[in-house]
């Protein structure tokens, strides 16, 4: 009998139910939905889930697990099998219409030559079907908002916080807002694809690309925040692409690297996500420039065919990242269409010489992404729900260039969300929020950097402290410093400041003379195509020196693409408030936290280290390197554990404080959840970022979290929390699937990994 067990993942367990028998067949990993037992009608009923399964062709079977349905292959796994038919019925209707040379040209990007953006193009362009009402496919970038690449765009789209930053809020709303937000500026702009969400889980604390990976250190926190993207986004009619699948864990050598991986660390660290996108109805994912146990992941049926199509149940389709197919024969591994396009492996020769059947499975599962968001019609007659808004090559070129997307909500939005992702690091004497100051010092060259849109737009990967450089890059026309942001702020209170914008310790410290507090900033950027050097903030030796000297309340404003050592001085700031490259609106929303208008709740959602000694070393010195992913899945702050670290992931403070204590009704948290009840103890309203940790021998690691809304001071609320056995199984690499451990798992909640409150013990 085969069934979903609850994790997501299709397994296969005759015990399960006595009634339906395997036949033998279908038995394997490739978790095959077995004939028989559908002609037997039978359901899995051993988890509390009735699953419903129906032959669909030949070959495969469509399974509807609780409102999900998934597409099963009924064979024992050939990889060379075709199988067509991943389509529902109504993309099948539009693919059994189409000529062939239709169906070849939706499998291959076009708008490239030699690897140059034509004119009329967007990032990535498949050209529509209009007689069949196919529109044309306009990809653009993603993890700040929408990739400018031209000056006349400057302006005419919000530079977001990076994905990094708004996952520091925990909030899945403030997620599917921002989804929202984005979907409605790329389809303003003409683009029906969004290049994101990235989600891979952070492995390497230098990853160049790290400030756009939503997942942080946390698959359970990827999991929680890439469904609320892919709604928000796909809610506005553009269709979402999960990337970069998978284990595209570091830039160096990103081509060439070699991630080596276990099932288990794969499907309990670096899957999760991917899965989370999948179940979430993500209609597209994008494989990654690496190889994963050996073969590039474009090219890698395991990857593509066996866990994202097969196990996981994916029916979306598969694009390369750009320019990442070597072979002709990629399409036999799972890959379902070329970007952007120009290198010929698609072209029609070589398109020619697959079996029958694959290309129609590759078009049906393109179609099938938009009739699923709403692109075209669902069948003969039906509505389009978001009608194209332009043709590429001659259509577009005016939203593409000459259409403003942005708003004063959206901006107000990028601002929100910049504050409610700023993580108060450390607050001693609650020198913050700022009270009672009469003039503040604000001092070092990251208070009011500089923003180069001329080199940005000439060389593609330049970042500044307000974006990353890359292709998630949005460049800001003028974004707010943090110099601008904390004058406007004390302009409207009637506090004086003084600054000196440069890091000459001798200029801050006359700057200092007379203030009631000093605020300084330190930043560093990020690239895509490289790792970051080292994890200190560019004005590292200037924090330090300065804080030496000072004699005042000092603040540290931090600007970060990911993990960032503060230990050279953090010891002598007062308060320390990061926010991860924060965009347009960083200096209103650090004023908004500087000057209380927001109650800091952000949390960590990596760890800032001791030291760099502590964090794993992007691989290889060489190309070509194996990279053995040798603490399997003690990743980020779970390797951490037993050591101390500078500031733990999950950790954040508040202006005000919470306690915790387990909910009225059920209890302490058991197999299936529980109840915790958090109390605002403190004077100030504020919100709290409930985590639970699960530790079943290896640790704590963050299984769920609630982020409460505003509680006033003294407001109780009580959080529920359910979890299903996936939560307390571990993947055994020996029988292929989850099992349930047995034994006693700790059990911690608090508002941070080591920031545990109360505790308990499930013993299973
Ligand atoms: C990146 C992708 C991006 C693509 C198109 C590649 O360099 O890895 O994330 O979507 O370019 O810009």
């Amino acid at each position: 009998m085969s069934y979903d067990d609850g994790t997501g993942y299709i397994q296969s367990n005759c015990n399960y139910d006595p009634v339906c028998q395997d036949d033998g067949l279908y038995l394997s990993w490739t978790q095959r939905v077995s004939v028989t037992d559908m002609d037997n009608g039978c359901t899995d009923e051993g988890g509390g889930k009735i699953i419903e399964a129906e032959l669909h062709s030949e070959c495969t079977a469509v399974i509807t697990h609780m409102g999900t349905t998934y597409q099963k292959l009924t064979r024992p796994y050939d990889p060379t099998e075709v199988c067509t038919s991943s389509s529902s019925s109504s993309s099948q209707y539009v693919v059994d219409q189409m000529t062939q040379e239709e169906k070849y040209s939706l499998v291959n990007g076009v708008g490239w030559k030699t690897k140059i953006q034509q004119d009329g193009y967007f990032i990535g362009n498949i050209p529509g079907v209009p007689r069949l009402s196919v529109p044309s496919i306009k990809m653009q970038d993603a993890a700040q908002g929408f990739r400018t690449t031209d000056i006349r765009q400057v302006g005419q789209v919000t530079s977001w916080p990076c994905s990094l930053g708004v996952s520091a809020a925990w909030d899945v709303d403030l997620m599917e807002s921002w989804g929202k937000a984005l979907g409605a500026e790329h389809r303003a702009k003409g683009a029906n694809v969004i290049l994101g969400p990235s989600i891979n889980v952070h492995r390497v604390a230098k990853g160049g690309r790290n400030a756009e990976y939503i997942s942080g250190e946390s698959p359970a926190l990827g999991s929680m925040l890439t469904p609320a993207y892919v709604r928000g986004v796909q809610g506005a009619g553009v269709m979402a692409v999960a990337k970069h699948f998978a284990l595209n864990n570091q830039e160096t050598f990103r081509n060439s690297v070699n991630s080596v991986a276990d099932e288990r660390t794969m499907m309990e660290v670096y899957y999760p996500p991917f899965l989370a996108a999948v179940q979430a109805g993500v209609a597209s994912f994008m494989c990654s420039y690496n190889l994963v146990n050996g073969t590039h992941a474009c090219g890698n049926d395991e990857l593509l065919k066996r866990d994202l199509k097969g196990r996981m149940g994916f029916e979306g389709w598969v694009m390369s990242d750009w320019w990442a197919v070597h072979d002709v024969d990629y399409p036999n591994a799972g890959l379902d269409m070329d970007m952007p396009g120009d290198d010929g492996n698609f072209g029609d020769a070589n398109l020619d010489n697959l079996n029958d059947g694959v290309v129609d499975d590759m078009v049906g599962r393109i179609v099938g992404g938009m009739i699923g968001v709403g692109l075209m019609a669902e069948e003969e007659g039906g509505e389009v729900k978001f009608p194209s808004l332009c043709e590429i090559p001659d259509g577009c070129e005016d939203l593409y260039f000459n259409k403003t997307a942005t708003s004063d909500e959206h901006v107000a939005l990028a601002r929100k969300i910049g504050a409610e992702g700023a993580v108060l690091l450390k607050n001693d004497g609650n020198v913050l929020p700022l009270d009672g100051i009469k003039k503040i010092a604000v001092v070092g060259s990251a208070c009011d950097p500089s923003n180069d849109i001329e080199k940005m737009l000439k060389v593609w990967n330049v970042g500044n402290y307000f974006v990353m450089g890359g292709s998630g890059r949005v460049i800001p026309a003028s974004p707010v410093s943090v110099m601008e942001g904390v004058k406007e702020a004390s302009a409207e209170r009637g506090i004086e400041v003084v600054e000196s914008i440069s890091d000459s310790v001798e200029e801050g410290v006359a700057a200092m003379e007379g203030a009631d507090v000093l605020i300084l900033c330190g930043a560093t950027t990020s690239t895509e195509g490289s790792d970051r050097d080292n994890l200190y903030v560019d004005q590292d030796d200037f924090l330090k020196e300065i804080l030496a000297e000072t004699e005042i309340a000092s603040v540290v404003v931090t600007m970060t693409p990911g993990a960032t050592v503060l230990s050279n001085w953090a010891a002598s700031a007062d308060g320390i408030l990061n926010v991860f490259l924060a965009g347009e609106e960083t200096g209103h929303a650090v004023a908004d936290i500087i000057f209380g208008s927001v109650n800091p709740s952000g949390k960590l959602p990596v760890t800032f280290p001791l030291s760099e000694d502590d964090t794993l070393e992007p691989c290889g010195m060489l190309a070509l390197t194996d990279c053995t992913y040798e603490e399997g899945v003690l990743v980020g702050y779970r390797g951490l554990q037993d050591k101390e670290v500078g500031f733990a992931f999950g950790h954040g403070l508040s202006y005000t404080d919470f306690e915790y204590e387990w909910g009225e009704e059920g209890g302490e948290i058991g197999r299936e959840g529980g109840e915790v009840k958090v109390t605002n103890s403190g004077s100030v309203a504020g919100r709290e970022v409930v985590q639970v940790y699960f530790d079943g021998g290896e640790g704590y690691e963050l299984k769920s979290f609630v982020k409460t809304g505003l509680l006033q001071a003294g407001e109780s609320v009580v959080v529920k929390f359910e979890f299903a056995d996936k939560d307390w199984s571990i993947w055994d690499n020996v029988l292929g699937h989850f099992v349930v451990k047995g034994g006693e798992w700790r059990v911690g909640v608090g508002g941070g990994s080591r920031d545990i409150r109360i505790t308990g013990a499930v013993v299973l």
